[in-house]
């Protein structure tokens, strides 16, 4: 396996794009909690919001791999836009690509690849979080289309998109197989955004509700057929976690260098902390865990590239990662001692962005919900 020394030249160029062009942004779109133009721009002139779509829809046709190292490096110098990037890639340009109709697809990604038109994913809702298979919304169907109706919250770009995806129930019947999904579009009557949320991190990525008031939209805006939008849904998640997974890896890996840095530059006593084994020792964890995670992260994206199943090692890397990203980020702020308490360093802001990676996209409890029962179909032989 030669991942890490294959992709060493393109993370080191896109690790070098993101220090000089995104990171000077950081504190500000964290501190005033606003989506910047100015970094939509600079992802754009990259074609980064095309990574995943195919080029003969205007995007940059990578690898599931290449754009995780995105993700990351992203991440590292900022955690807000790392997760409006991932979001919009792994949950608006990929079940669109895979799960829309040529005539979608034509529509809307040309659009979100070429100028970062934002897509959004519009799956919670206030009684169907971890349990998104109790979708309350409804399509109701009507002689040329569906009548939607409901609520969604915690969708990370709901002000700023111009589409979203979204489940809602077509049928009472079968449980989860009566859920559709469906493309909408940001100015269609009956579509508004509610509350926007103030959040403890990640606040330079925009979060609110979505509501859906007799929405009228005709049969074109059914994504694949009635009755697939949950397995939808749950494969596009797959794919997604491998994002947030690096997301958190993204942010371990800052936490590790300031840690490392500033264990270096502090003195205690005439010599640098770093001389002390109980600061070794929780570097070196950090150092281990990260290249775990990243090694995961890596064999995760590569069984996607490759066409294999990867529920359950995906469920892993989200889970793993965001536990290390926990750590590190924890770690970073006790080597700093008070200075990592304060805005001084940015310790803490990896810290508040880092708690995102333990919820969005399916809990901690989720991911290893998920990592079970797909051991125990392992071991059934199933
Ligand atoms: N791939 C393919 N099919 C899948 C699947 C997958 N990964 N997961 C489930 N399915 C299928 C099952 O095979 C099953 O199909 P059959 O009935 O035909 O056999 C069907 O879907 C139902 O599956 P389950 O019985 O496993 O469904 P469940 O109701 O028990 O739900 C769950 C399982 C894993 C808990 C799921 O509800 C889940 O993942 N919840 C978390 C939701 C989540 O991650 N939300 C995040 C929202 S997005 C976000 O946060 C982004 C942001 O903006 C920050």
């Amino acid at each position: 396996m030669d991942f890490d020394i294959k992709y060493n030249d393109f993370r080191q160029e896109v690790r070098t794009y993101c220090e000089e062009k995104i990171a000077p942004h950081a504190v500000e779109v964290d501190r005033e909690q606003f989506y910047s133009k100015d970094v939509h721009k600079v992802i754009n002139d990259k074609g980064w919001w095309g990574s995943i779509v195919p080029k003969e829809y205007g995007g940059l046709g990578l690898s599931t791999l290449e754009y995780a190292i995105i993700v990351e490096e992203i991440s590292r110098v900022c955690g807000s836009t790392g997760l409006t990037f991932a979001a919009h890639n792994s949950l608006g340009t990929y079940p669109i690509n895979a799960f829309g109709t040529e005539e979608q697809r034509r529509k809307y990604l040309p659009p979100a690849a070429e100028r970062g038109a934002l897509i959004a994913f519009g799956l919670t809702e206030p009684e169907a979080g971890s349990d998104a298979g109790g979708t309350k919304s409804r399509a109701e169907k009507t002689a040329d289309g569906y009548l939607v109706n409901g609520t969604k919250c915690w969708i990370t770009s709901a002000e700023v998109c111009e589409y979203s995806i979204i489940t809602a129930r077509t049928s009472d019947e079968g449980g989860v197989h009566g859920i559709s999904s469906f493309v909408i579009e940001k100015g269609m009557e009956g579509f508004s955004i509610g509350k926007h949320e103030n959040k403890l991190g990640c606040r330079g990525s925009n979060t609110a509700f979505m509501h859906f008031d007799d929405l009228k939209i005709s049969d074109w805006h059914l994504m694949g057929k009635e009755g697939e939008g949950f397995k939808q849904f749950m494969i596009t998640l797959d794919g997604g976690r491998i994002s947030i997974g690096a997301m958190g890896i993204g942010l371990a890996q800052a936490a590790l260098e300031l840690a490392a840095k500033q264990a270096e530059a502090r003195l205690e006593n005439g010599k640098p902390i770093s001389r002390h084994q109980s600061v070794q020792f929780m570097l070196a964890d950090m150092a281990t865990q990260v290249e775990a995670a990243r090694l995961i992260m890596y064999k995760t994206a590569w069984l996607k590239d490759n066409g294999h199943k990867h529920t359950k090692i995906s469920a892993m890397c989200k889970l793993y990662a965001s536990e290390v990203a926990h750590y590190c980020t924890d770690k970073a702020i006790q080597i700093l001692g008070l200075d990592g308490y304060t805005e001084r360093y940015p310790a803490e802001r990896y810290y508040r962005d880092m708690k995102l990676c333990e919820i969005g996209e399916g809990t901690s409890e989720v991911q290893r919900i998920v990592i079970a029962r797909e051991v125990l179909k392992e071991l059934a032989g199933a």
